[in-house]
């Protein structure tokens, strides 16, 4: 029974955040749920996670993404080893066991896997996720043996000069024998430049007891590139944002300029859809072919049907149909529906309403609590006054209607199958199916009002002379 540990309990004292470390998130998932995306392709039979600040908030985010996992509360810093000392106690130890760290997002499964393989099939006591770092100041450093065999891991602190020329770091990923494991676990000493129990320390101990130990050099240090502070964070999202966007366009997106296209982890994206450049797609967006978006559009949480378009608009929790129009300078919010064929144009915002099939709100409205019936026109400037003050209220415009422009539709009100509101009404009563509402004063002119009242004036001056010219 293969086991996973996931050492979370870290300070994170650098990101100077209220939040915990790994709770920070990038392309749409925490820095832990990344990890435990990765170790889900391993599948381990029993999961836990090693927690200590933030634990309330940590351990209600697992309930949410992991709820199998178990947790481990470390109460204080006593290091890496102390960490796995605690969760070993604490699980049925046989098989192999997988330790990894909670704040390292670009690790993939894939790279798991290698590990767990290259590890069982050498039957090796423990393997080491190895890789070759440009820079690897701050990291422990892989000692090698003369025939290349795996020594031991110095960490920085406690390296001399020559070992910190060592390029080979340690990822602080291992799969291990779990029973050796437990074995030397209890072994370690705080005799080291941090005054901790480094798991490293562990290798060398199953060394001198005659174990085998392997490594597993990765390809791209990248995989083993950890959050400590905002830049880091920053930098890691901006490498997601490239694989993730590499996968897209390998996949037939079209992204017109993919260092602006930020895309979470968990959106939809078909072929031939086109992203324009500036836009972000965000939580469980799906989209469906040929659908073109942006620039400047951000989705959260939308299904975009085939061939819609999303130009220059911000839209969350909406369904926007097949063949749509959205924007420039839509804002759709949560409960937007919006059937095939629809339009919703300029400076319009929508929420929690229905626009039904060819239906169009071209320019410059707001609707609130409403449903629209298909094939209707809602003129510019027409407002749906949902909100009395106190309470909101629905308006319903039926099939076939044209809403004249500059029309307040004061809910709760119904507009009929093919009805007509005039231009400028403010609509309180129903409006029964075929009827005009009109809904405003009559128009009075008076005569030589600007003449009389702003004699002299430029007004005056032009009126006038329209009058002598006849
Ligand atoms: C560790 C390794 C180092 C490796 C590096 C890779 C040790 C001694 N060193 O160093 O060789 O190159 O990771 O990133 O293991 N944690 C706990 N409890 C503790 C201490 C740490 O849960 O008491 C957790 C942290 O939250 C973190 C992980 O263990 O997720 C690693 O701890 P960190 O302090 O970042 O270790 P490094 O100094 O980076
Ligand atoms: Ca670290």
């Amino acid at each position: 029974m293969d086991c996973a540990i996931v050492l979370a309990a870290g300070e994170g004292t650098r990101m100077k955040s209220a939040t915990p470390k790994v709770l920070h998130e990038i392309a749409g998932r925490s820095l832990l749920g990344h990890v435990l995306a990765a170790v889900s392709e391993i599948n381990p039979a029993q999961l836990c996670v090693v927690v200590g600040a933030g634990r309330e908030a940590v351990e209600s985010h697992l309930s949410q993404i992991a709820p199998t996992a178990k947790t481990v509360f470390q109460d204080r810093r006593g290091g890496t080893g102390h960490a796995t000392q605690l969760a070993l106690a604490e699980i049925k130890v046989s098989g192999t066991v997988i330790i990894l760290a909670g704040d390292t997002p670009m690790l993939t499964g894939a790279s798991l896997k290698e590990l767990v393989a290259a590890h069982k099939a050498s039957g090796a006591t423990a393997s080491v996720l190895t890789a070759e770092h440009p820079d690897p100041t701050g990291y422990g450093r892989i000692i090698r043996a003369d025939d290349g065999t795996l020594l031991r891991i110095v960490e920085e602190k406690d390296a001399d000069e020559d070992q910190k020329m060592i390029f080979e770091i340690n990822s602080g990923v291992y799969a291990f024998d779990g029973a050796k494991l437990a074995g030397a676990i209890n072994q370690l000493t705080a005799a080291n430049a941090q005054g901790e129990l480094y798991l490293t320390d562990v290798i060398e101990i199953l060394r001198n007891e005659g174990g085998s130990i392997g490594a597993v050099l990765i390809e791209d240090f990248v995989e083993t590139l950890g959050v400590n502070d905002r830049y880091q964070l920053a930098e890691s999202a901006a490498m997601l944002r490239d694989r993730i966007n590499e996968t897209h366009m390998r996949n037939g997106v079209t992204i017109v300029d993919p260092t602006t296209t930020w895309i979470d982890v968990q959106a939809e994206i078909s072929n031939d859809v086109t992203i324009f450049p500036s836009s972000a797609i965000l939580g469980k967006t799906t989209i469906e072919c040929c659908a073109v978006i942006g620039p400047r559009t951000t989705l959260n949480n939308c299904q975009v049907g085939q061939g819609a378009s999303v130009v220059e608009s911000n839209c969350t929790d909406s369904s926007i149909g097949a063949d749509a129009n959205v924007g420039p300078f839509t804002y759709l919010r949560a409960g937007t529906v919006l059937k095939e064929s629809s339009k919703a144009g300029a400076f319009v915002e929508i929420k929690n309403s229905q626009v039904g099939a060819g239906s169009k709100v071209p320019h410059l409205s707001y609707v609130g609590d409403a449903t629209i019936g298909e094939g209707t026109n809602i003129g510019a400037a027409t407002i749906f006054v949902n909100y009395d003050g106190v309470e909101k209220h629905p308006t319903i415009v039926g099939d076939h209607v044209r809403i004249g422009s500059d029309t307040m539709l004061v809910a709760p009100v119904n507009i009929g199958d093919g009805a007509y509101t005039a231009a400028g009404s403010v609509i309180t009563e129903d409006v029964p199916p075929g009827a005009i509402g009109v809904g405003r004063s009559k128009q009075r002119n008076v005569l030589g009002w600007v003449m009389r009242k702003r004699a002299g004036s430029k007004s005056a001056q032009a009126a006038e002379a329209k009058e002598s010219k006849g």
